[in-house]
């Protein structure tokens, strides 16, 4: 309020015959936008989608400007038996591993300006001011950036800079969270997030190259620390969708792409944890071993790499880390929340060898019993913003309790004639009208800003 105050009289002695321009990493265009079309010198305006352009440093060039943003759709296939299953047996070694501490003690994580404008718009367009308010504060929450195209890669230098810039200004070391999230024939099991790179179609060199250009922007900027979240869903589609024909189809390059990362983000030292579902997928009893079977398989393969921390548990989804009482979806599962799943599943990496530390999404799981079925993950109807980020998990297991989904962004569209339409998107929990995943939903951002819990 003070700063912004400060602001506004600050603005009030700049000369009138200056030319209004939108700041480095402002909005600056997009369906609704009444703002400065121009930036300010050294940025261009750049689309990222219909609803919003944004200021990006250097010349109108940048990839992003064909982009659109799909951080979305969680497949949640429940399979309470199945559990094929791909590891083999493997000796239970030591359970000393060689990681290398809780990578978020002690740094500051850095507030992607994208998400941050989009919330701010979205804020800007409530009417009720108490309600505006609460929405504001979530711009000062972060959350994951996804690099779900290669095309957007530069991007990430742009924020590695920035949080450099912000580090050397502050004296405080920053850290950036983002999402790797391209391999080809990309989320095998469901229909509403297919990704750009196909395994007929050259998808394992292409997805080679999109590592590259992510290490290589990594590579500039040393002082930044990176944590990453490892291809959600794909590894817990190889232990229980092998039986999806594009998924065993899959299952070999998603080994191979995802065995790449690790390596080479380990190389720049990009602290990792790979995606593990969550309860109501890989925390089914039947399917615990299997899945700690498989991480650890394909992280001896990788050469064990010192920056592979753990899993990640939750993504996208809306399961609480610690539920007052078993929702009635859970069908008895002991592992019917979040903390359950992580102490189930520990142990049995532990004996493969793993390092089993987490990290939990918590961004929309303010609110529990309002899905029909456990596997419902489009757009969930009364969903509210859970937790805040924090590393006082209450579990020595458990990193830091994280927003890897961006709340507000839409999870697949709810019209039944487009393209990546996928039925779950259509259920009756599912908020319609929906639109394009990946695209900003105002409506469903205004409930998780109404429902939070704890409260804004
Ligand atoms: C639904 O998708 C179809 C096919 O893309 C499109 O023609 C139509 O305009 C869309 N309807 C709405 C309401 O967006």
């Amino acid at each position: 309020m003070f700063r912004f105050a400060a602001l506004l009289a600050l603005a009030s002695l700049i000369p009138a015959f200056v030319e209004a321009a939108a700041p480095l990493y402002g909005q600056c265009g997009g369906i609704g936008w009444n703002g400065d079309t121009t930036c300010v010198s050294g940025a261009s305006c750049s689309k990222l989608n219909d609803y919003y352009s944004q200021c990006l440093p250097g010349s109108a060039t940048t990839p992003s400007t064909t982009t659109t943003r799909t951080s979305t759709s969680t497949t949640t296939t429940r399979t309470s038996t199945g559990g094929t299953g791909t590891g083999t047996s493997s000796a239970p070694t030591s359970t000393a591993t060689p990681d290398a501490g809780n990578p978020f003690t002690g740094y500051t994580i850095y507030l992607t300006p994208y998400y941050a404008d989009e919330v701010k718009a979205a804020a800007n367009a409530i009417t009720d001011s108490t309600q505006k308010a609460k929405a504001l504060t979530v711009a000062n929450i972060p959350t994951f950036t996804w690099f779900d195209v290669i095309a957007k890669t530069p991007t990430l230098g742009t924020y590695l800079a920035d949080a450099d810039a912000k580090s050397k200004a502050s004296g405080q070391k920053y850290l950036v969270q983002i999402v790797v999230y391209d391999l080809p024939d990309r989320d095998c099991a469901a229909l509403a997030s297919n990704g750009e790179f196909s395994i007929a179609n050259n998808g394992l060199a292409n997805y080679k190259t999109y590592i590259d250009q992510l290490v290589a922007q990594i590579k500039q900027y040393p002082n930044v620390r990176v944590v990453a979240v490892i291809e959600p869903d794909s590894l817990a589609n190889l232990v229980t969708n092998l039986n999806v024909a594009k998924c065993s189809g899959a299952q070999a390059a998603y080994k191979s792409g995802v065995t790449y990362a690790m390596q080479q983000l380990n190389a720049v030292g990009v602290y990792m944890y790979l995606d593990a579902g969550h309860a109501g997928w890989l925390g089914w009893p039947a399917n615990l071993t299997p899945a700690a079977q498989l991480f650890a398989q394909l992280y001896k393969d990788a050469g064990s790499p010192k920056f592979v921390r753990g899993l990640a548990t939750n993504v996208a989804n809306y399961n609480a880390l610690s539920a007052a009482s078993p929702d009635p979806i859970t069908q008895g599962n002991n592992n019917y929340d979040e903390i359950h799943y992580i102490n189930a599943l520990g142990p049995a990496l532990s004996s493969q060898g793993f390092p089993a530390h987490f990290i939990v999404d918590q961004g929309r799981s303010g609110v529990q019993n309002i899905r029909s079925q456990w596997g419902d993950w489009c757009n969930v109807k009364g969903a509210g913003f859970g937790t805040r980020p924090t590393t006082n998990t209450g579990s020595s297991l458990i990193d830091a309790i994280v927003w890897v989904k961006p709340g507000g962004e839409c999870d697949g569209t709810s019209n039944t004639s487009a393209a990546r339409y996928d039925s779950h998107c259509g259920l009756s929990d599912a908020a319609q009208p929906a639109p394009e995943a990946g695209t900003w939903f105002q409506a469903y951002f205004e409930t998780l800003v109404k429902n939070a819990s704890p409260a804004l």
